[in-house]
């Protein structure tokens, strides 16, 4: 069983509480049945008294046999050197005459009797009650003690869980914050409301995420700025082969274009390098810019078209929500463009490739489809690590997926890969932001004008679609 500081506390407590509860019981049922046997005690000798004293006229000279209920205490008054006793209310008993004054336990008539005996010269008063019906009284009374504890132990017992429950609530919150953190959300744990006893323990950690911000800052920035640094150089060295290209001799012109692109890879490296950097870097402000989705969407399927059209991809987008996401319109274009990107590149010649984006809850994922090869189930849950690559036969860096992870990341949102489960081979690529706007707070006016954005969205798109699919 995990260790449970919450489940210790609750076991522990529970166990006193109900300990303590065994312990009161046992006690007061014990000491009730201890009053209550006194109490009998006292009333067997009070009657003996009063008979003393002249009571003993109301007794019945003959009572009927039987005639007394068997929980009655049973009279009996002798005058010495008599057989038969003076009066009696169960004349069928013979209580031992030789009985101690006072009160004892006698066997009569095989069963046990307390007996009370005031003996003087002249008269043998006796008093008796069955031990059984003692018992019975003293056990009914005592048990009806222990009601208040049983209703009570439930309570008591629910309170202890709630108090738990409620001191340890804070510490619930925290580790849930807690576990929220990760390079791309580093932000301190709220000391706000936090128990002055986990003060020292909540500021530890919030200086270890600084630090760790920092040198994960710290790093962001020397990327970002060897891959600015590089980017002079290749810009120099590109446009030196291209003054180059025309006095290189035929049999070169195979080498030097090897040469040229991998000037070509390393500027995407570099630029690639560059964007990883920019959506690594924390969000200065907490409020983002709304952005229309259907627009970049557009924008994303047109940069791509005449290469589509020149491969025989089709290309096309479907369902076009036309909300706007709380996320600057660069970031989502930059996620957007690296999928529909990933999508042309591994879509072999004369492929599919749909687009869509649609509102889900509070959220609006683009999606892109294609009929590309896969990823192998084994990879997929690497795509998104730093210049992991599943196909080497295509060029790439293998920065794309990550810079959508991040970006997504940092807005709240998600970036998801798997393959087709349509039956068809291909990858279904999807990112989503959080609405700028939550679906139940929208405005009629707003709704109205959003569906005029979806009309226009879809002129938009449209002959894109067709562009696409006809070439
Ligand atoms: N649509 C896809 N179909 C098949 N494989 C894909 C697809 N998208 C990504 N992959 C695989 O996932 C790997 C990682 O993709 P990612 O976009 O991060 O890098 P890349 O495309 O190699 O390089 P970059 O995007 O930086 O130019 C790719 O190398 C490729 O093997
Ligand atoms: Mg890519």
């Amino acid at each position: 069983m995990k260790h449970s500081l919450r489940n210790n506390l609750v076991i522990a407590l529970s166990i006193l509480v109900i300990a303590a509860a065994i312990a009161q019981g046992i006690s007061s049922y014990q000491l009730c049945r201890a009053g209550m046997s006194a109490l009998l005690d006292l009333r067997l000798e009070q009657v003996a008294v009063r008979m003393h004293n002249g009571f003993a006229d109301s007794i019945p000279a003959t009572p009927e046999r039987g005639s007394q209920p068997s929980r009655d205490i049973v009279i009996t008054i002798h005058r010495p050197g008599s057989e038969v006793p003076l009066r009696s209310t169960d004349p069928s008993l013979r209580l031992p005459e030789d009985a101690d004054a006072g009160l004892s336990s006698e066997q009569v008539n095989g069963e046990r009797w307390r007996i009370y005996t005031l003996r003087d010269p002249g008269t043998l008063i006796q008093v008796a009650q069955r031990s059984s019906v003692r018992d019975q009284l003293e056990r009914e009374t005592a048990l009806s003690t222990l009601w208040p504890m049983l209703v009570l132990l439930p309570l008591v017992l629910g309170a202890v869980l709630l108090i738990v429950y409620r001191s340890l609530r804070k510490m619930n919150q925290l580790g849930m914050e807690a576990q929220g953190v990760d390079a791309s959300h580093l932000k301190p744990l709220p000391v706000a409301g936090v128990p002055t006893e986990l003060l020292p323990f909540v500021g530890s950690i919030n200086r270890m995420i600084e630090r760790l911000a920092q040198s994960i800052e710290a790093e962001r920035k020397f990327i970002a700025d060897a891959a600015h640094e590089l980017r002079t150089p290749l810009t120099a060295l590109q446009l030196q082969a291209d003054n180059l290209q025309p006095h290189i001799v035929a049999g070169n012109q195979e080498r030097f274009k090897e040469l040229r692109s991998g000037i070509a890879r390393s500027g995407a490296l570099i630029t690639q390098l560059l964007r990883l950097a920019r959506a690594d870097a924390p969000l200065v402000s907490d409020t983002v810019e709304a952005t229309d989705v259907s627009k970049i969407v557009v924008d994303a399927v047109s940069d791509v078209l005449p290469i589509a059209a020149a491969r025989g991809i089709d290309i096309g987008a479907e369902e076009m929500s036309t909300d706007k996401v709380a996320a600057p319109a660069a970031d989502v274009a930059v996620a957007v463009k690296n999928l529909v990107s990933n999508a042309v590149r591994y879509t072999p010649d004369g492929g599919t490739i749909d687009l869509c984006a649609r509102t889900q809850g509070n959220m609006l994922w683009v999606e892109v489809r294609d009929t590309g090869p896969g990823i192998a189930p084994e990879l997929l849950p690497r795509v998104f690590d730093r210049f992991f690559r599943a196909n080497l036969d295509v060029e790439g860096t293998g920065l794309g997926l990550s810079i959508v992870k991040a970006i997504t990341g940092k807005y709240g949102g998600e970036a998801v890969i798997r393959n087709r489960s349509d039956g068809r081979s291909g990858i279904v690529a999807a990112v989503s932001f959080p609405l700028a706007e939550a679906p139940a707070a929208k405005s009629p006016r707003v709704a109205q004008k959003q569906n005029g954005g979806v009309a226009e969205a879809e002129r938009a798109v449209a002959p894109h679609h067709l562009h696409g699919r006809d070439a």
